[in-house]
C-alpha cells in the first residue's frame, strides 16, 4: 500500500458549496500520501427509516457504506444549519452507523467547516464531534479548522488565507497520523509518524 484512502463528505448539497470547495482545497493542498476522494451522493440517500434499513438497503446507502468501509479515513466539511449539523449529513451518518459491521467504530475522521458568517461552522462542528463520539469514531481533536468569512478566504478551491491554509495542512497531517495508528501497513510517506508515536510511549 502506498497511499491512505480518504473518503471526503460534504455536509452541503448546494452546487456552489463553500464546504465542498473546502474539500477540493484539501485535495489540492494535500501534503502527499493521501488520496482524497469526494463522495457526491448524500443527496440521493433516502431519509433514514428503520423500515428501509434491511439486509438489502437502498442502493445509495449500500454504495455509501461500501465506500466508507473501504476508506482508511474520512474527511468531513460541514456547514452550520441553525447552529447544528445539516440534516443531510446527520442522515448520512445515521445510515452509515447502522451497517452491520459498525463501520464508524474506530474510523479516523477529521472535521472542518466553512461559513460566510462570523461563526464559521463552529457550532456545527461541536455537534458533529458529539455525533461521531456516539458512533465510536476516532475524531482528530486538533487543529480546529473553522473558516469563518469564507466568501473572502476561500476562492474556488484555494484557501487564500495563509493561516487557514496552514491549519488545513496540519489537519490532514493529523488525520494521516491517526490513520497510521490503526493500519498495519502504513504507507511509506507516513511511517515516521508511527515511529514517533511508538517512541512517545514510555
Ligand atoms: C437553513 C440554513 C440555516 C443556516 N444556519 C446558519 C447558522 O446557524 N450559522 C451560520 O454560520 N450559517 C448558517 N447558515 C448559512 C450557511 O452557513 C451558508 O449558507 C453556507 O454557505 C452554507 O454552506 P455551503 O456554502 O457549503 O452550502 C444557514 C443556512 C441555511 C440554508
Amino acid at each position: 500500500m502506498n497511499e491512505l484512502n480518504v473518503l471526503a463528505l460534504s455536509g452541503s448539497l448546494r452546487a456552489g458549496s463553500f464546504n465542498t470547495a473546502l474539500l477540493c482545497a484539501a485535495r489540492k493542498l494535500n501534503p502527499g500520501g493521501l488520496v482524497i476522494d469526494i463522495h457526491q451522493g448524500l443527496g440521493r440517500l433516502p431519509l433514514y427509516g428503520q423500515d428501509l434499513d434491511t439486509a438489502t438497503p437502498p442502493a445509495p446507502v449500500a454504495a455509501l457504506r461500501a465506500r466508507v468501509g473501504a476508506a482508511d479515513a474520512l474527511l468531513i466539511a460541514t456547514p452550520e444549519h441553525n447552529a447544528s449539523v445539516p440534516a443531510a449529513l446527520k442522515n448520512a451518518i445515521d445510515w452509515i452507523s447502522t451497517a452491520p459491521d459498525r463501520l464508524l467504530h474506530g474510523k479516523p475522521v477529521a472535521i472542518m467547516g466553512a461559513s460566510p458568517g462570523p461563526f464559521g461552522s463552529v457550532r456545527a462542528q461541536l455537534a458533529l464531534r458529539q455525533i461521531l463520539a456516539a458512533v465510536g469514531a476516532e475524531t482528530v481533536v486538533k487543529p480546529e479548522v473553522v473558516v469563518f468569512g469564507c466568501d473572502a478566504r476561500l476562492i474556488g478551491d484555494v484557501v487564500t488565507d495563509p493561516h487557514s491554509a496552514e491549519l488545513l495542512r496540519e489537519l490532514l497531517d493529523a488525520l494521516a497520523r491517526k490513520a497510521c495508528r490503526t493500519l498495519v501497513n502504513c504507507p511509506e510517506q507516513h511511517r515516521h509518524h508511527v515511529v514517533s508515536l511508538r517512541e512517545e510511549r514510555p
